[in-house]
Formats: structure tokens, C-alpha cells, sequence
């Protein structure tokens, strides 16, 4: 296909993600591809993926999805339904143009984050990137993508009542988070540790979202957390990756992000 007719097709979709297909033919959305290379090295830079099976829940667009097999993951599944379904996003169509222009094999299936469970089956890393805030009942899902992850849960949320230790999370009633009818909670990490543990997971380190910044796309602060069970992880972590994250286990580091806000 010339560029000039794929271009027109990606530009019939309404994209979240910004990606490069072609030199000549991108998609463009509200996360540039800079955030987008920004985030992909937060959330997988302290990981060696090689090999491993990636399950992206809230895929969208798919980039997430797209990025793990580049970096040398093995089996990748994209999962969504929210934004696949929507009359403006379309999203599945779009990530399987996606898919198809960037010629990596990446798995589609559509799977609400409520419907997660065993049937899936389990897989070494789960992404939960950009999710746990949009769902107004988010704690069973902890639990579930408890059962769908072998090794590490990454997950990432906007945050709020990051001035108090004590675990909280902020509700957001109708649209009163940036007009979005879908954004329910704004999350402290003090209450990320303690669900993700009492969910099953071993050990969290946290550390803040690399572009938050009072005139960035994320005004608010936001969270990246790496939720590890108790399997084996020596193929996985690449040794020393993990020096600049927080252990929210210590109460000291939990007290230290109060400070920053
Ligand atoms: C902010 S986007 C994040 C997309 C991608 N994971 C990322 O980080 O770039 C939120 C995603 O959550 C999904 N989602 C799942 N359940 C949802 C719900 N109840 N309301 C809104 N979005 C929901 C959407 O379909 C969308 O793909």
C-alpha cells in the first residue's frame, strides 16, 4: 500500500497512542511518541522481557503490547473492551491496523478488566497501565489480575492524598476528574502497597510516573508499581535495575513521598 493510502486509513481512526509506521506514516494522539518512549523505559527498563509472556490489560492502541515484543517478549496477548467498543475510538480496529503495519505478532482478545481470571491462564508479566483509576469497583480486579500473573504485575494510576501515609484514595463523584466520566479514584501509594499485597503480591517497588509535571500531559502525579510474587524473577530483573525505585514496604520511603508533593 503507497503511504499516502495507508496514512488515510491509520487518520480514519481516533488514536491514544502516537506511533511511527512507516517514516512517512504515523498515528497521532494525546501521548506523543517522546511520552510514550519516556513511559516504555519506566515501566520495562529494570526488566529483561526476553522470552517472557506478556498479558496487556487496557491495551487501547496497543503500543504497551507492541513495545514488549520488541524488547524480546515471547507470547503477547492485548486485551480491552471499553475503548475497543467506543464509536469514536474504535479502538481494537485501530491496534489491529497497528498490528499489521508494524508487522509484530501480538494477540488480540476482548477481555473487560472484571472478566480477568484463570480461564486466561497465567502469564509472566501483566500490564495494568492506566486503568485502576477508570474502574469504580478496582479492588477485585487486584485480585484477579492476581490469579492471570506468574511473575509481575506493572501497574500504573493517576494518584491523589499523597499528603498523608495513611491509606486512601480519593473519589472522584460524575466527572470531576478533568470532565472524564470515567475517572472514579486517585489512589496514595501507602493503599497501592497494601492492596497489592493483600492481593497476593510479595513486594512492590514504586517509583513516580517519569512525566508528571504541573504542564504535562499528567498534571497530577502518578505512580508506577512493580508488583512481584513470590516466583522466580532472576530472568526477568536485570541486576540493579531496580536503584532508583522505592521499597514501599519501609515506612520511612512511604513518609519521604509525602514530603515531595
Ligand atoms: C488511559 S487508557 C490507558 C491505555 C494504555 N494502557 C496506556 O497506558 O496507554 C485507559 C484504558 O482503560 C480501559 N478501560 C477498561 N475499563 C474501563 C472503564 N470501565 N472505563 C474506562 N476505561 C476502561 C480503556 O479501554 C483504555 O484502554
Amino acid at each position: 500500500m503507497k503511504d499516502s493510502d495507508l496514512q488515510a486509513v491509520v487518520d480514519s481512526y481516533t488514536w491514544f497512542h502516537s506511533m511511527q509506521f512507516r517514516p512517512n506514516v504515523a498515528s497521532s494522539g494525546p501521548k506523543s511518541q517522546a511520552v510514550l518512549v519516556d513511559e516504555a523505559e519506566a515501566f520495562f527498563g529494570p526488566l529483561a522481557l526476553h522470552g517472557h509472556s506478556v498479558l496487556d490489560v487496557g491495551a487501547w492502541n496497543g503500543f504497551f503490547s507492541f513495545e514488549s515484543k520488541r524488547r524480546g517478549a515471547g507470547r503477547v496477548l492485548a486485551t480491552d473492551s471499553y475503548t475497543w467498543n467506543h464509536p469514536l475510538y474504535r479502538g481494537r480496529g485501530a491496534l489491529e491496523l497497528a498490528r499489521s503495519a508494524l508487522g509484530l505478532d501480538v494477540e488480540t482478545r476482548e477481555v473487560a478488566p472484571h472478566e480477568l481470571g484463570k480461564h486466561l491462564g497465567l502469564f509472566d508479566v501483566t500490564l495494568f497501565l492506566g486503568v485502576f483509576y477508570h474502574l469504580i469497583n478496582p479492588i477485585p480486579v487486584l485480585f484477579s489480575l492476581r490469579e492471570v500473573t506468574h511473575r509481575l504485575l506493572i501497574l500504573e494510576t493517576h494518584q491523589d492524598a499523597l499528603n498523608t501515609i495513611h491509606p486512601m484514595m480519593a473519589f472522584y463523584p460524575g466527572a470531576t476528574l478533568n470532565g472524564d466520566g470515567t475517572n472514579w479514584w486517585g489512589p496514595n501509594p501507602t493503599l497501592m502497597y497494601h492492596l497489592l499485597t493483600e492481593a497476593g503480591f510479595e513486594r512492590v517497588p514504586y517509583r513516580d510516573h517519569p512525566i508528571c509535571s504541573a504542564t504535562s500531559l499528567y498534571p497530577h502525579r502518578r505512580g508506577v508499581y512493580h508488583a512481584f510474587t513470590s516466583a522466580d524473577t532472576s530472568r526477568l530483573e536485570k541486576p540493579g535495575g531496580y536503584g532508583n525505585w522505592l521499597d514501599l514496604s519501609i515506612e520511612a520511603n512511604r513518609s519521604s513521598l509525602v514530603t515531595q508533593v
